[in-house]
Order: C-alpha cells, then sequence, then structure tokens
C-alpha cells in the first residue's frame, strides 16, 4: 500500500510516500526555521501562511522524487493534532480535498504517534511490550505500548517540555533559535560540574518530569555569576559553556532516569526513543547505555527522522488503514489531541525540586 503522507503540524510542511508502513520512498521537509529566527521563536500567523505556499509544491515534490503520479497513491494520512490550529488546518484541508478527488481513503493522525512509528525504517519491528520516549519542542511524554496502537501514558512533562527547555535556556543565554543544536554544540566545550542544577521531583510519587525549575535554576545562576548573554554565537564565554553543559546534563539525567523507572514497571521488548531532541547525541548516547543496562533493544530514528517530518506520520496512518479505519469528510484538526487509549497511571500533585 503506497500512502502520501502529510505534516503541518508547526514548523514544517512536509510530504512523503511510503510503501507498507516501513519504506520511505520519498520524504521532503519544507523547513521554516529562517521565517521564524528573528523572532526566537515560531509565530503562528507566519506559520500557517507559509503553509499555504508551500503544501502544493512539497506534494508534488514528494510525488516526483517517489518517482508516481497522484494516481499510484492508495491512501492519504495527514496530522491532526496536536500542532497549531491554523498550520494543522492546511494539512487537513487539503488531505481531504486530495483524498475527495481521488476517491481513496484517508485517516488522521496524532502527531506523538507519527514520532513513535519514526523508528520504523531503520530498525527490525518493534516488539511489544514496547515503552516510547517522545521528547520534542511540544511534547515530552513516556507511553508504555501493551501492543500495538494501544498507549498508556506513563509519564508526561508538567509544564515545559523538554525541546522548549532547551530553546527557552538558549535564548535567555543569547544563543539564538532552535536552542537544541547550539547548546549541543557548546556543551562539548563546557564542564557540567561548574554549573549543576537541580532535578524535579514529584512529591506524590509520580512518574512526571517538570523542566520549568531547572530553566529558573539557569535564570538564578546566571544572574548570581554575573553572567552575560552571548552577544555573538560564534563567540561565547566559557561560562555560558559550562551553563549548556550543565543543563543538558540535567536535562538528560532527568530523561533517563523516567524512562529507567518506566521500564522497571512494565519489562518492555523494545524501548523508542524519539521526537526532536533525539538529535541530541548525548541523549541518544543514555539511551542506548540503558538499554544495554536493562537488556532492552533501543531504536532510535536517525536525526532526519528525529524532527517533524511526514514519512512517520504515513507510517502510523498505514497501521490504522491496514486495520481498517477510515475517516470520514468531517475530520477536524484537533489542537490538543491526546494519544492515552489504554488509561492514564499519573496520580496528580505538586513539584519540589531537589539539588
Ligand atoms: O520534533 P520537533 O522537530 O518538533 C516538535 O514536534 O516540537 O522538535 C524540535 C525540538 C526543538 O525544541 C529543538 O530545540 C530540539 O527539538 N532539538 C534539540 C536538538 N536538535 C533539535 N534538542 C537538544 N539537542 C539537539 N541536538
Ligand atoms: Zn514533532
Amino acid at each position: 500500500m503506497l500512502v502520501l503522507g502529510i505534516e503541518s503540524s508547526c514548523d514544517e510542511t512536509a510530504a512523503a510516500v511510503v510503501r507498507d508502513g516501513r519504506e520511505i520512498l520519498s520524504s521532503i521537509i519544507s523547513s521554516q526555521i529562517e521565517l521564524h529566527r528573528p523572532w526566537g521563536g515560531v509565530v503562528p500567523e507566519l506559520a500557517s501562511r507559509e503553509h499555504l505556499n508551500k503544501i502544493d509544491p512539497i506534494v508534488n515534490e514528494a510525488l516526483d522524487a517517489a518517482g508516481i503520479t497522484l494516481e499510484d497513491i492508495d491512501a492519504v494520512a495527514v496530522t491532526q493534532g496536536p500542532g497549531l490550529i491554523g498550520s494543522l488546518m492546511v494539512g487537513v484541508c487539503y488531505a481531504k480535498a486530495l483524498a475527495f478527488a481521488r476517491g481513496i481513503p484517508f485517516v488522521g493522525v496524532n502527531h506523538i504517534e507519527g514520532h513513535v512509528y519514526s523508528v520504523n525504517f531503520e530498525n527490525p519491528p518493534v516488539e511489544y511490550p514496547a515503552v516510547a520516549l517522545i521528547v520534542s519542542g511540544g511534547h515530552t511524554n513516556i507511553f508504555h505500548l501493551p501492543h500495538e496502537g494501544e498507549y498508556r501514558l506513563m509519564s508526561r512533562t508538567r509544564d515545559d517540555a523538554a525541546g522548549e527547555a532547551f530553546d527557552k535556556v538558549a535564548k535567555m543565554l543569547g544563543l539564538g533559535y532552535p536552542g537544541g543544536p547550539v547548546i549541543e554544540r557548546l556543551a562539548r566545550e563546557g564542564e557540567a560540574s561548574k554549573a549543576k542544577f537541580p532535578r524535579a521531583k514529584i512529591s506524590d510519587g509520580s512518574l512526571d518530569l517538570s523542566f520549568s525549575g531547572l530553566k529558573t535554576a539557569v535564570v538564578r545562576h546566571v544572574r548570581e555569576q554575573g553572567i552575560e548573554p552571548a552577544d555573538d554565537p560564534a563567540n561565547v564565554s566559557q561560562e555560558i559553556k559550562d551553563v549548556a553543559a550543565g543543563f543538558q546534563k540535567a536535562v538528560v539525567g532527568a530523561l533517563i532516569a523516567r524512562l529507567e523507572q518506566v521500564s522497571e514497571h512494565v519489562s518492555p521488548r523494545t524501548m523508542i526513543v524519539a521526537g526532536g531532541v533525539v538529535c541530541n547525541t548525548v541523549l541518544r548516547d543514555a539511551a542506548t547505555a540503558l538499554g544495554n543496562k536493562i537488556g532492552c533493544p533501543v531504536y532510535l530514528p536517525s536525526k532526519h527522522l528525529s524532527t517533524d517530518n511526514a514519512a512517520m506520520i504515513a507510517a502510523a496512518g498505514h497501521f490504522h488503514l491496514a486495520g481498517g479505519r477510515r475517516d470520514d469528510l468531517g475530520l477536524a484538526a484537533d489542537v490538543t489531541m491526546r494519544l492515552q487509549n489504554a488509561g492514564d497511571v499519573r496520580p496528580a500533585g505538586k513539584v519540589r525540586y531537589r539539588v
């Protein structure tokens, strides 16, 4: 089955052609990073306008690159949510119109489930039960997957997503947007022991995560140490490099500690770690080390499949389509769409911090 995937939930307009959920025939991504950079983050109105300009050429480019025409597509899968409403609507309307015109099935896909399927192309099939850490600019969740397509939310951030914390800290240090890649680069030259930061402790014993306290701790450290933000990202002080290293260590440490705790509950046969923050080599290495420690294979998407793309949406869509799901033209974009169909085990509670 050839599925055309379409992704437009945030600041990437992407289209891909995927065969049988596992083989990428083409994957085209048009990033809007340069458009949003001057504002230090994604501007929703600019994003949706740019999606409108790009979606048709990007879909055509994906078909050309796959060496096929629209006639060869069997179904369409599109990101339904979560994301920015204007951005999502462009993809959803386009996909519905295309499927209607061709008389082929289409399904709406949860973007986070898309990230789960980003490991489908370069690894053996996932074995269940599995755990999945999805860590991006908008989301930080750990799921238990008893079987394919079943998601039990075991942990999530109570405030900022991990990628969002990278972006905010980078902005504060004068390092520009997006923050993840620049912090990772600077952290290589920094010493984490010179800038130690606390890890959130959730007082009710739940497995949730929190990154806003870490962000505040960075602000306090910068103020107390009299560290000046960088005015030139090419010429950054050693103090800022140390902060980058300490901050990155704290984020990766918190994520891996939670992943380990969830894994103790679940005894997974596969560990999936995906989402934009998985571009980070320190996180990749820590996840691999955890897998070795507990004797569980870790599936990571390569970097071009870690950040938002449409191949992962097509793969997740293929799973639903193969199971017989069909959406109708009433499908609407869903800004706060949840991925949680096998129960929520997290109690509510307060967040405290300890160093
Ligand atoms: O998955 P993604 O492309 O978009 C969302 O769905 O949010 O993730 C983008 C996020 C940004 O916050 C970016 O700073 C972060 O991934 N990121 C990184 C790295 N590369 C991208 N974070 C840490 N280290 C990196 N190397
Ligand atoms: Zn994403």
